[in-house]
């Protein structure tokens, strides 16, 4: 037997059926034994042409092919462009190969096409998915900060035309089930059944003998036209300042490689395209960002999803009845996150009338949904049916877990507690989505402290992907496996912190905020810090996001903080931001919610210009400082404030750090997370401790770089490798 990972059945009509299946891998990727294979496989098709009649090309495994290696690729060293060159252009004479036989192929996409696995397809005349389950379609290379090197910009936009490839496909990198990519022309058509899948295939074989790609075929021009066309031409200048706008000018070089390989390539034949495109793709593949990216989006998710920081021996739970307690802006979403999970909800409130505003906020979206075709009715109604809203406690009965958020008091937390506990399961989880009250201490109120756990929710719920999962003193490890098991029940991706004022997230974006208003004390034009901050890749510029957050949270942590430093013997050492906050919410600009902040607000609430009396009040915007300092300041104190919390036994892994800082608290995603910050840094871990150390002399000593990572850097270690 060949031991090919491209088995070969022929049939009595002469159709080749490749069906690709990697004995050494639960999928197939583009390792080297997919290079190998696929060249001999070439070989023996281009020999036995004359008595093969069409190839079908599909796969033996759960997804149709799984794209590029991503552990090689995030490897390649700087000076290693020229053998990804190389590489890239190998893979893409082998895949021109195939679409230049002469002979009908056609791809029956039987799972997942994702990258590589898509290019593979589009190499192909014709597309056909099957609509399975988890099935997705796309070429998400730009979320890794990379583009699809494999030709997928070359024939997207050959395909589709530029515009469409760029903006449909390349540039958001989405990944859509079969039915979706038939509408955005990545596939030719969709069927229901495996058997179908194989027949419609054959079938197409022996329909279109003489099928050859469109741009194989004399007279083809691109869709739309490309920089020659008039009509073309009059947009183009638009385009990198669209770009420009969307990215803020953060650092990100994927999109901008992309518009470039599909516009220069656009203007050349297919062959002199793809080296185009084997150009920008080397340059990304050895950059710092992809291999970021990779390590965030990629490698830590991937280990977050299986489970992550969950303590091990302990069988996966699954929650059944919820009784959320507070049906304000937290507990409404939580209730909607966990009725789509298909959990019963109690959503229970003072009032009624609260209860059942928190149930209308799910009907708002779900209404929304299915108005926009996302969701059926009667899916909507289901998920409607399974919320309760209620004021008695006894509705709880039998609930397995409890998630309360009613407001921040630590007295009136501990109430609803009592209140409900003699309604609960025996062994229900106590879950509480308080943002800054330490769990040890609200676990007092409830007589199982190890059934207690922090669930820390990101608002807007149903749309942000992170829950910080905090363990008090108590938790028991039997309730943090539960607890992240619920987690991806309701399709949340868990990070598992130890307590802190603060946990992880609430007290790193402290300190990002705080930073900014420490420049507008030292002159610095507010405008230019918020222009800093979009510099640096954050979703949302600092001062901005303050007034969303409202100054008194900030403000309320440092107090209870300061308090437990000094109650431990501790020097309280103060911020310089601390006194503009204290005169800010003096002066009643608590943020967005109350009328006023940093910037002002119209009768609407929305944002209308930064404050003019920043400048009177502050002396904002009477000094000049070095705007890479500005920008570094940001992403450094964030940084920083990690490493304590690894030292301080707040952060166990960095995949937590990378991923919980890039969802739940905006940290920039080019840099592929908190932590990775730190280890990417020009110069890794010794470059970073450097730069500390100067930004420590200019702006303070909060800059000095901790001990241990200092020891780390003189041991040659970075972050990932020591934690
Ligand atoms: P909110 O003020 O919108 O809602 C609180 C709700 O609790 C109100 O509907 C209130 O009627 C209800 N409530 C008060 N006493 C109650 C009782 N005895 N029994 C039942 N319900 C009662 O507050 P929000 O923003 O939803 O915050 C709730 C919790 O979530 C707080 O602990 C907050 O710190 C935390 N949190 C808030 C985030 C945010 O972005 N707003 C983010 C993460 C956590």
């Amino acid at each position: 037997m060949s031991d090919n990972m491209f088995r070969w059945d022929a049939d009595a009509d002469g159709i080749v059926t490749l069906t690709m299946d990697d004995p050494d891998a639960s999928a197939n990727t583009m390792n080297d034994r997919f290079g190998r294979d696929f060249e001999t496989t070439l070989d023996r098709l281009e020999s036995e042409k004359d008595s093969i009649t069409g190839v079908v090309l599909t796969s033996a495994k759960k997804t149709f092919f799984a794209g590029g290696n991503l552990e090689d690729l995030r490897n390649y060293g700087a000076s290693e462009a020229q053998r990804v060159y190389d590489n890239s252009q190998q893979i893409k004479a082998a895949l021109r190969r195939l679409e230049t036989l002469g002979k009908p192929v056609v791809a029956a996409i039987n799972g997942a096409a994702l990258g590589g696995g898509l290019e593979i397809a589009l190499a192909t005349h014709h597309r056909i998915a099957l609509d399975a389950k988890g099935s997705k379609i796309g070429l998400p290379e730009v979320t890794l900060g990379l583009l699809p090197g494999g030709g997928g910009v070359v024939r997207t936009v050959r395909l589709l035309g530029i515009a469409d490839a760029l903006m449909q496909v390349l540039l958001q990198g989405q990944q859509r089930n079969p039915k979706d990519a038939l509408e955005a022309r990545l596939v030719d058509e969709v069927v229901d059944s495996p058997e179908d899948l194989l027949a419609k295939a054959k079938q197409w074989v022996k329909d279109n003998p003489e099928a050859a790609q469109p741009w194989d075929v004399k007279g083809y021009k691109i869709p739309g036209g490309t920089p020659s066309t008039p009509a073309f031409a009059a947009n183009l200048p638009a385009f990198p300042a669209n770009l420009r706008k969307q990215l803020k000018n953060a650092p990100m070089p994927a999109p901008y490689n992309i518009m470039c390989a599909a516009v220069e390539g656009s203007q050349v034949d297919i062959d002199n395209a793809a080296k185009i495109e084997s150009r920008y793709f080397a340059d990304l593949v050895v950059g710092q960002v992809s291999t970021n990216m990779i390590n965030a989006f990629f490698f830590d998710l991937q280990s977050i999803n299986k489970g992550g920081s969950r303590p091990s021996g302990y069988d996966k739970h699954t929650a059944r009845k919820v009784v959320v307690l507070g049906a304000g802006m937290m507990g409404a979403g939580i209730a909607y996150s966990c009725a789509m999970a298909g959990i019963d909800v109690v959503l229970k409130d003072v009032a009624l009338a609260n209860a059942e505003k928190g149930k209308d906020y799910s009907k708002k979206i779900l209404d929304k949904a299915v108005s926009r075709g996302k969701s059926t009715q009667e899916k909507a109604d289901a998920v409607l049916a399974r919320i309760t809203p209620t004021e008695k406690p006894e509705d709880a009965s039998g609930a397995d877990l409890v998630i309360e958020a009613v407001f921040e008091s630590p007295d009136l937390k501990k109430k609803v507690f009592a209140e409900i506990m003699p309604h609960l399961a025996p062994d229900a989880v106590l879950g509480s989505n308080t943002s800054t009250l330490p769990i040890t201490d609200l676990a007092t109120g409830v007589d199982r402290p190890e059934d207690f756990v922090g669930l820390h929710f990101f608002s807007p719920v149903d749309k942000m992907p992170l829950l910080e999962i905090i363990r008090g003193e108590k938790t028991s490890d039997a309730t943090l496996a539960k607890a992240v098991d619920i987690a991806l029940q309701i399709k949340k991706t868990p990070i598992v912190v130890s307590d802190s004022r603060g946990f992880f997230t609430s007290r790193v974006i402290g300190t990002f905020v705080n930073e900014a208003v420490a420049m507008l004390a030292e002159g610095a034009a507010p405008s230019s810090i918020e222009q800093a901050g979009s510099q640096a890749g954050y979703p949302a510029p600092p001062l901005q996001l303050m007034d969303e957050l409202t100054l008194t949270l900030p403000q309320h942590i440092r107090e209870e903080t300061r308090k437990g430093v000094e109650a431990a013997g501790g020097t309280w050492v103060a911020h310089p931001a601390d006194a503009i906050i204290d005169r800010m919410v003096e002066l009643g600009r608590k943020g967005r919610s109350s009328g006023s902040g940093f910037y002002s607000y119209d009768a609407e609430g929305k944002r209308t210009a930064l404050w003019s009396g920043l400048s009177s009040e502050f002396g904002a915007a009477t000094g000049d400082l070095p705007f890479e300092d500005m920008r570094e300041r940001m992403l450094f104190a964030e940084a920083l404030e990690t490493v304590k919390c690894f030292d301080e036994g707040v952060l166990h892994t960095i995949a937590d750090a990378n991923i919980g800082s890039i969802m739940g608290i905006g940290f920039p995603a080019w840099t592929g997370g908190v932590a990775q910050y730190i280890d990417g840094y020009p110069g890794g871990l010794p470059g970073f401790v450097e730069r500390s150390r100067i930004l420590a002399k200019a702006y303070g000593d909060r800059f000095n770089p901790p001990a241990s990572l200092v020891a780390k850097a003189e041991k040659g270690q970075n972050l990932r490798d020591s934690a």
